[in-house]
């Protein structure tokens, strides 16, 4: 994760950061409910930084087809108002240190396996993964805590109204127990488990689904409580069951928290269609993970089921699957 810098004349920093999935609480845990999320490390962001003999600071993005110089862009847009908030006002002169060469400026390399607006955190990960990179560029590393709240401030131009979920569970890189507004806390589970995310390929921003949920919230505030309640009860059970050493029980639990994510009206027919096809190859249990309607599903698998609950879930109209220990 930390920086490397290498040779008088020029100077490389990389960075990365993994993707993650939310286990159970999503959507109620913008009320103020915990939900628990874990990094996926099979798919990560990278990020390169190095000085460049060109003026200016360009950014190269090929996976979002990006490759522009930083006053070209909006300065709300995402990764402009990362670069933005850790340069120092004005952005120029560059600080480049010793590594600077003639006018030279900056060039930010960013490459990336999350797939984007699915709910597996593309967008925190590059977010994570920049600030890094550059503060240690700019030779001002910065401590977690910090990295996160910067990291929370650019999900609210991607999401409107964020938990700060995602931010929290891909800078700390650990499981965490989250309740907004709280201390962060990480946890360690008593035994490894295995999850299949299956993607229903069906790109869907997280944003609509949570304004949808906050219209039919205050049209019935009292019965939405009362579903927030219940998932909150699930994710306090979870992680009991996830520390303790019995993972087995998530499978019933993430059931249940699936329903009544059909009563927030955030499911899909793909999402239900992928979550009865892992369930019918032998999942232990199964439920849409992340924002809904599209993006990814997630069922609890045995080191031995799980190939067959991602060949399953192919068959049943999955773009893609991931396969993840959680440890
Ligand atoms: O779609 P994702 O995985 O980025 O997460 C959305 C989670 C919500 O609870 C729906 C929103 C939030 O900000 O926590």
């Amino acid at each position: 994760m930390g920086g490397s810098r290498s040779g008088d004349l020029l100077s490389i920093v990389k960075a990365s950061a993994p993707g993650k999935i939310i286990l159970f609480g999503e959507h109620a845990v913008v009320y103020n409910r915990p939900a628990l999320a874990v990094p996926v490390t099979q798919i990560h962001v990278d990020v390169e930084v190095c000085d460049s003999d060109s003026a200016g600071i360009w950014i190269h993005a090929p996976v979002i087809d990006l490759r522009a110089e930083l006053s070209t862009l909006p300065s709300d847009h995402p990764i402009a108002s990362v670069i933005l908030g850790l340069l120092p006002s004005p952005p120029a002169p560059l600080p480049l240190g010793e590594g600077r060469r003639g006018e030279g400026g900056i060039e930010i390399h960013i490459s990336s396996t999350i797939p984007v607006a699915s709910g597996l955190g593309s967008g925190a990960a590059v977010s994570v993964a920049l600030i890094r990179a550059l503060s240690s560029h700019l030779q001002k590393p910065l401590t977690n805590e910090k990295i996160n709240e910067l990291v929370y401030e650019t999900e609210k131009l991607y999401h409107g109204t964020p938990s700060g979920i995602d931010n929290t569970v891909i800078t700390y890189n650990m499981p965490v127990y989250f309740i907004k507004g709280q201390p962060i806390v990480t946890f360690q589970p008593g035994k490894p488990f295995t999850i299949v995310i299956g993607d229903t390929g069906i790109p869907a921003p997280t944003k609509e689904s949570v304004g949808d949920v906050r219209r039919l919230w205050l049209r019935n505030t009292n019965h939405f409580e009362d579903i927030f309640n219940e998932i909150a009860q699930i994710s306090l059970i979870a992680r009991r069951a996830i520390e303790s050493g019995k993972p087995e029980w998530l499978g019933e639990l993430m059931d249940h928290n699936h329903a009544l994510l059909q009563q927030l009206t955030v499911s899909s027919p793909e999402l239900d269609k992928l979550a009865a096809a892992a369930r019918d190859a032998g999942a232990l249990g199964a439920k849409l993970s992340g924002g809904g309607r599209g993006g990814n599903m997630i069922a609890l698998a045995t080191q031995a089921s799980a190939e067959s609950v991602a060949e399953a879930l192919i068959s049943a109209g999955a773009k893609r699957t991931i396969i993840t220990e959680i440890k």
